[in-house]
């Protein structure tokens, strides 16, 4: 009986999901196509860490699938720029905000990867429905979702930050995402395949 619920309510996740996603595809496609990739990562990380149950492995794709959710409300114009004014910079981060609104009813693990991947102006509180237990395993896989989520960017986007990176080159890409997530090693590490097959090593 279980199983049977579980299995009803997974359809219903993935149903809300896939609409959230159709409506992102439509506003910006590149948009959904990234975020499409991070979901893929982040599902293929905890796929090879181990120890991770179906069901949470589907939560975890969703909440990187989701994560960009909140920029429906980003014109495309702003979200295809490669640099950003201050006051432009200020518009794109309250993506965070707007997409955990979307989502805390229906989906609030996901909700939860809207709001906080991006931990400079992460949204603070958590769904109300979540347990604390949760809420310490979300905790405990953002910092994936946000380094998925830079992988993906560094590798397809031109960004003015990181111009002096070889993207082929994996010497520097390791470099650079350790040093911006020192404590990810194994992740990392998962990712570089990821980054062998990309540029065909
Ligand atoms: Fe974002
Ligand atoms: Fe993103």
């Amino acid at each position: 009986m279980e199983d049977m619920l579980s299995g009803m309510e997974l359809d219903g996740k993935r149903a809300v999901a896939s609409q959230w996603l159709q409506r992102l595809a439509e506003h910006h496609y590149g948009m959904y196509e990234h975020s499409l990739r991070v979901g893929t990562y982040a599902r293929n990380v905890a796929d090879t860490l181990g120890g991770y149950e179906p069901l949470v492995i589907e939560d975890i794709q969703q909440m990187g699938d989701l994560h960009d959710i909140g920029k429906l409300e980003i014109s495309s114009d702003l979200l295809n720029r490669p640099s950003l004014t201050s006051e432009e910079y200020e518009t794109i981060k309250k993506h965070t905000r707007v997409g955990y609104c979307y989502l805390v009813d229906s989906l609030p693990i996901a909700a939860c990867a809207a709001g906080k991947h991006h931990p400079r102006y992460a949204v603070q509180e958590y769904p109300a429905e979540l347990s604390r237990g949760q809420r310490e395993a979300i905790d405990k896989y953002m910092p994936v979702i946000t380094l998925c989520d830079f992988f993906d960017a560094l590798m397809t986007r031109q960004s003015v930050n990181y111009a002096h990176i070889e993207k082929k080159d994996s010497k520097q890409v390791r470099s650079l995402l350790e040093r911006e997530f020192p404590t990810a090693n194994e992740p990392i590490n998962i990712l570089m395949l990821e980054h062998a097959k990309i540029v065909g090593h």
